[in-house]
């Protein structure tokens, strides 16, 4: 949550994870300080999926299949496909997929995602981008291509914590904003979507294919 510091607590509190069990891992993941979505995100992508209810779910960057597990948790029929480079994390993911009886709906794709999408015809419901900023634009490429119409993308990080915005709180400058700062021009942009930048976690875009 980038809005501040006070407002980011006091949603945090409110927002405990549908007080389900996920919570407790959730806790433990930030603890443990890996690069999971906000509580907030996380929240907000179960209620994407609520809403859509998606036949195939694209995720770039699994990690330990925190979010993946947000959205199969809701995830009434269908499949979420999800890629990360890192088969030791993977394995993890696929360990709390069994805890939480989700294994059946995820796959998990081991390699670079640069590489995996070129095999990757499918078409989504949902494409969820989440891994390296420096690959964002070539994610974004496969996701404009691959999207159903009345589907939609989400992009993770999109403020950098607020150096897109205010490069000056970040020292050293980090090599990402570059890239970001371009990346959120073309996203606010693209013809024949619907896009936004919403001020959740740490930026999220979210833009809907029209037909
Ligand atoms: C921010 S984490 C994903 C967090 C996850 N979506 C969640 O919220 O639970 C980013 C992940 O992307 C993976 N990653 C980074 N670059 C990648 C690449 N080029 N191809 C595939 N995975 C990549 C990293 O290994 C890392 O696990």
């Amino acid at each position: 949550m980038i809005l501040n510091e006070k407002l980011s607590k006091y949603l945090d509190e409110l927002l405990r994870l549908d007080l389900d069990d996920t919570e407790e891992l959730y806790s433990y993941l930030v603890e443990n300080k890996f690069p999971v979505v906000g509580r907030d995100t996380a929240r907000f992508l179960a209620q994407i999926v609520l809403i859509k209810q998606p036949e195939k779910i694209l995720e770039i960057g699994t990690n330990v299949g925190f979010s993946a597990l947000t959205m199969a948790k809701v995830l009434r029929k269908g499949m979420i496909y999800t890629i990360d480079y890192r088969e030791d994390l993977q394995k993890q993911a696929l360990e709390n997929f069994k805890k939480f009886n989700v294994e059946d709906k995820i796959k998990l794709i081991n390699g670079r995602a640069e590489k995996m999408l070129h095999r990757i015809e499918d078409k989504f419901d949902i494409i969820f981008i989440d891994a390296d900023k420096r690959g964002y634009p070539l994610y974004l490429d496969y996701a404009l291509e691959h999207i159903n119409s009345g589907g939609i993308i989400l992009v993770d990080n999109l403020f950098w914590k607020g150096s897109v915005y205010s490069p000056e709180s970040f020292d050293p400058p980090k090599t990402a904003v570059p890239t970001l700062i371009e990346f959120n021009n073309r996203f606010s942009q693209m013809k024949n979507f619907k896009s936004q930048l919403l001020a959740i976690g740490d930026g999220l875009g979210f833009a809907i294919k029209l037909d």
